[in-house]
């Protein structure tokens, strides 16, 4: 929800900032903009529409100025338009701002604002903002830097969540920064400093950074950064460096980002149960103080989570119930938060989120923090808001996820909350040893298979081509083929914008048959042979209703005809997601191209979802 971007250095502040919100468009590309300091004077470059209208905006590229900050944007408050695109400026020009958040007292700001005499050129919570700074300036504050002490006083004004990043040509040598609910982090240049949204967009520049807390003001300067806590008490902060590569964000070749990811997904896999998995031996998560006596103690898990990462979760459920015989319930963030969920010290947590910044899963963290639950977060962004919130933090190494459809974020997160379950088990002794080891096999098998699936790419193209036009599709499945189908299904919406819903394959013909009719597409997945006749049965009850028909499976189905069947390689029913994802995760990207959409930035949507 909005990515920013800042710079304060020695070279010209405008490539900088407008790569950087290259680099954080899956964040919002409503509108994009930039404010520099040219001639001790602010300039704002900013319109309706993605990043890509800045690359030749006029005069945009003679801006000299060393210092600025940018911003595109995921509207939420006012229509994508030029005026509510950021940065914005307070009324004598002094003052601009770029915000990510939501800011809850706006309305009661702006009138407040609008009583002392101050006008709005926006529909924009964020447009107050700089107003009450120019407001406390004015007025005076008490601290020796006026230009933070303004800052901060408008801040204590604020209710919501906000990353902000603050110029002035009053001070044209800094950039103040400060967050609460909404991610920020500095790069640290040699004479130049970076701020951004996330690591990867000013990753090509440094590998040190400093993680911005919640409630942290940094005051940037060329040369050096100052921080200070809520009370503008200043501290030291650490460098971390990053071992990321810059180019696992670049393309590499492939047309889209969501492309990249989905071939991505062997090594993601190998990376995320490397150095926890070892064939005969028990498996190991360094980091994770988890003692035998603690889970015996547990009456149930929660597993919690939105979209995707939630998907991930009641595949998750399935191998934690069976191997450590623990109740799991599944439930996604925003519900979650707002039913007062029956928590205790007997309830382990698990919030799951590919980002960390989730706004629906931080807040159900923190839910199950204050009625004593121990929290356990699965991430793949360092240093990302759920790791400083939770108990504890099991990474997936997926790499940087850059297209909003997740794809290889999914798959990393299934498999490690199998080896969690089976680390779990091992120290329960919840489960046969012998059959442990042969799942950890079949685990250690994946990312080989997976490959053998990525080779069905053409016919899934093939497929993609014939039934790009539908505009209804339905998805079935058993057990954890539901929960594949449910994944499948919002691949399909997300990117195509084809309408499709999944349904437990017992469960269609209570009600949802009603739709089925000629032509119509159903997809099956069918991977438990103990559940395939089943299956096979509900989706013959489709076809004799004329539905035309695609089947994901890892059996000989050569005694029934369905309109297309793509076969995978055959693994345990435990992981088999993690393959049988993989057709629906190219046919929805292959409809999509087809129809000619833009995949890795889909309409109305965001990857990073930091409000409620
Ligand atoms: C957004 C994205 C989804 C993602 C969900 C949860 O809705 O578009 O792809 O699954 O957020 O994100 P998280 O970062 O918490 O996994």
């Amino acid at each position: 929800m909005c990515g920013i971007v800042g710079y304060i250095g020695n070279k010209k502040a405008v490539p900088v900032l407008v790569n950087g919100l290259h680099c954080l468009e899956y964040r919002g590309y409503d509108s994009a903009g930039i404010a520099v300091l040219e001639n001790n004077k602010i300039v704002v470059k900013k319109d309706k529409g993605r990043v890509a209208n800045l690359d030749n905006m006029p005069g945009i590229n003679d801006l000299e100025a060393s210092i600025g900050i940018a911003h595109t944007r995921w509207a939420t408050h006012g229509k994508p338009s030029m005026e509510n695109s950021h940065p914005h400026m307070d009324n004598s020009n002094q003052f601009a701002v770029v915000h990510n958040g939501i800011i809850e007292n706006y309305n009661e700001l702006r009138a407040f604002l609008t009583e002392k005499g101050y006008h709005f050129l926006s529909q924009t919570d964020t447009e107050v903002i700089p107003n009450l700074i120019h407001y406390h300036y004015t007025k005076g504050v008490d601290c020796e830097d006026t230009f933070l002490g303004a800052i901060h006083a408008a801040v204590n004004d604020l209710k919501g969540s906000y990353a902000l990043e603050v110029i002035s040509n009053l001070f044209p040598d800094r950039v103040v920064v400060v967050r609460k609910d909404s991610p920020l982090v500095l790069g640290k240049g040699k004479e130049e400093n970076y701020v951004a949204s996330d690591i990867p967009a000013v990753l090509a520049y440094t590998k040190d950074f400093y993680l911005l807390e919640d409630n942290e003001y940094a005051v940037v300067y060329q040369d050096h950064v100052q921080f200070y806590d809520s009370n503008l008490v200043e501290h030291v902060k650490e460098v971390k460096v990053i071992e990321w590569d810059a180019t696992a964000a670049e393309k590499n070749g492939y047309e889209d980002f969501m492309l990249k990811e989905i071939h991505e997904q062997p090594m993601a896999i190998r990376e995320t149960i490397k150095n926890r998995l070892n064939l005969g031996e028990k498996c190991l998560f360094k980091d994770l103080a988890i003692t035998k006596e603690y889970l015996q103690s547990l009456n149930k898990i929660y597993i919690v989570a939105c979209g995707t990462a939630m998907h991930a979760g009641l595949v998750g459920k399935d191998a934690i119930e069976k191997l450590c015989k623990i109740p799991v319930e599944v439930d996604i963030a925003s519900e979650f938060r707002y039913r007062d969920p029956i928590i205790d010290e007997k309830t382990l947590c698990i919030y799951i989120s590919q980002s960390g910044e989730t706004a629906d899963t931080l807040a159900a963290l923190k839910l199950a923090k204050r009625k004593g639950a121990k929290t356990l977060a699965v991430t793949n962004v360092i240093g990302s808001s759920i790791t400083r919130e939770a108990d504890y933090t099991v990474y997936t190494y997926a790499g940087p996820e850059i297209a909003v459809a997740s794809t290889k974020a999914y798959t990393s997160q299934v498999v490690l909350l199998t080896v969690l379950a089976v680390y779990f088990a091992e120290l329960l002794g919840s489960y046969e040893e012998a059959k442990l080891e042969e799942l950890k096999t079949e685990i250690s098998g994946l990312p080989a298979k997976l490959e053998t699936v990525l080779e069905e790419e053409k016919t899934l193209k093939d497929i993609a081509e014939k039934i790009y036009t539908e505009h209804d599709m339905y998805f079935l499945g058993r057990g954890s083929d539901y929960h594949v189908a449910m994944e499948g299904s919002l691949k399909v919406k997300e990117i195509s914008y084809i309408h499709s819903e999944a349904y437990a394959s017992g469960e269609l013909k209570h009600g949802t048959i009603a739709l089925i009719e000629n032509g119509i597409t159903v997809i099956g997945v069918l991977t438990n042979p103990e559940l395939t006749p089943k299956s096979i049965s509900n989706i013959q009850e489709v076809v004799s209703r004329g539905a035309k028909t695609l089947v994901v499976t890892n059996q000989d189905l050569a005694n029934v005809s369905f309109d297309y069947v793509v076969r995978i390689p055959e693994t345990n029913s435990l992981i088999s997601p993690i393959l049988s994802v993989v057709p629906l995760q190219l046919l929805a990207y292959y409809i999509s191209k087809t129809k000619g959409l833009d995949v890795d930035k889909p309409r109305n949507l965001a990857k990073s979802v930091t409000v409620e």
